[in-house]
């Protein structure tokens, strides 16, 4: 089957489609065709080799991490499955490679697709949507009448966490470019903050949560915008101890990357805000609860562009420029 390959790591000449066999489902995995893939910066990060101490993948392997497509067939001890089911997921780090024509998901991972979204919909939403819940609704508990900043709301991640915390009743705001200014208030941010002329710290204060899409100057500077006792997570890095310590990283590695995250923990704890680095996981079971949002329109799938396969290059170096509008989606054919 054809599949886009990473050969090696940190050259982008050397990802190209190629083929590879076809996998074989373990008795707990499900052989899906794979319809569409959405594409992440986390794609592009792993393949620059910027994951390596945290997901060691061995080169070559198979780029992708979101997926639509339909069940082909079932291991053994599948019992949630059968060939034909539409399904969507976000496969669990170490079985990636989403951007082939076919890929074994665990069961676990899987949920079905939702009813009214087309194939390309729903492969934008696995990575994006499982991160927003994971943030939202298990880490900060968001409840309503809370301030949220979301930075880069019109992005993959912000299109969908502006939704689900207008949908928990915060109150949103974000930062975004001023072409995007009106996507992100219909998506329902209260304040929309164009991050090219204005500074998000002189338009907003006393907020519950931010989060941190940006780099370390946007990180800095968000601490002012918390109340005390706020929360700041950062999906952008530093990571911190905690985090290493849940990736099962060893001693060493942990106070290297416990160390990474001293300067801004400690800036955290001066205006007595709590900082923590927030890295998705795999989850069928939270797609499913994100599913009936879906089904009902309360989350809408904002697609920037779907690229077909023979063009992906075309589609990486767009999520490269930063500056996609939503999601980007290959067609796999
Ligand atoms: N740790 C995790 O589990 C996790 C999960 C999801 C995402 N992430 C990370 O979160 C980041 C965002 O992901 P994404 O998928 O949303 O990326 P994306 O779709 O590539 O983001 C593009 C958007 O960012 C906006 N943007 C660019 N510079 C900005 C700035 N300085 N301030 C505000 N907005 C800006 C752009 O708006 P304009 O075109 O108007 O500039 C564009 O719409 C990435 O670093 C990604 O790796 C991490």
């Amino acid at each position: 089957m054809q599949a886009f390959i990473v050969h090696r790591y940190g050259d982008p000449t050397a990802r190209r489609i190629g083929e590879v066999p076809l996998p074989e489902p373990a008795s707990d995995e499900v052989l899906v065709k794979v319809h569409a893939a959405g594409i992440n910066p986390l794609d592009s990060k792993l393949a620059a080799g910027a994951y390596k101490a945290v997901l060691p993948y061995r080169t070559p392997f198979i780029l992708g991490h979101d997926l639509a497509g339909v069940v082909e067939r079932i291991g053994r001890g599948v019992t949630r499955f059968q060939p034909g089911d539409a399904v969507f997921a976000r496969p669990r780090d170490g079985r990636i490679g989403t951007l082939a024509a076919f890929i074994a998901v665990n069961e676990a991972d899987l949920a079905r697709k939702p009813a009214n979204l087309t194939m390309e919909q729903a492969a934008s939403l696995p990575l994006v949507g499982l991160t927003a819940w994971q943030i939202l609704v298990e880490r900060a508990h968001v409840e309503a009448g809370q301030k949220v900043l979301i930075h880069a709301g019109s992005g993959g991640f912000g299109t969908i966490a502006i939704q689900l915390a207008k949908h928990l009743g915060a109150h949103v705001a974000t930062t975004t470019g001023p072409a995007n200014l009106a996507l992100v208030q219909r998506l329902g941010a209260a304040v929309a903050v164009n991050y090219r002329s204005e500074r998000f710290e002189d338009r907003l204060e006393g907020y519950d949560l931010v989060i941190n899409t940006q780099d370390k100057a946007t990180l800095e500077r968000s601490i002012g915008v918390l109340k005390p006792g706020g929360q700041l997570i950062s999906l952008s890095g530093p990571p911190d101890a905690e985090f290493a310590r849940e990736a099962g990283l060893n001693p060493l590695l942990r106070l290297v990357v416990g160390a990474m995250s001293a300067a801004i923990r400690r800036k955290a704890r001066r205006h007595a805000v709590r900082y923590a680095f927030h890295l998705m996981r795999a989850s069928g079971a939270q797609l499913e609860r994100l599913t009936p949002l879906l089904e009902n329109g309360t989350i809408q799938p904002v697609v920037d562009r779907i690229y077909p396969f023979a063009q992906i290059a075309e589609a990486f170096a767009h999520l490269e420029s930063g500056h996609a509008r939503g999601k980007l989606v290959v067609r796999i054919d």
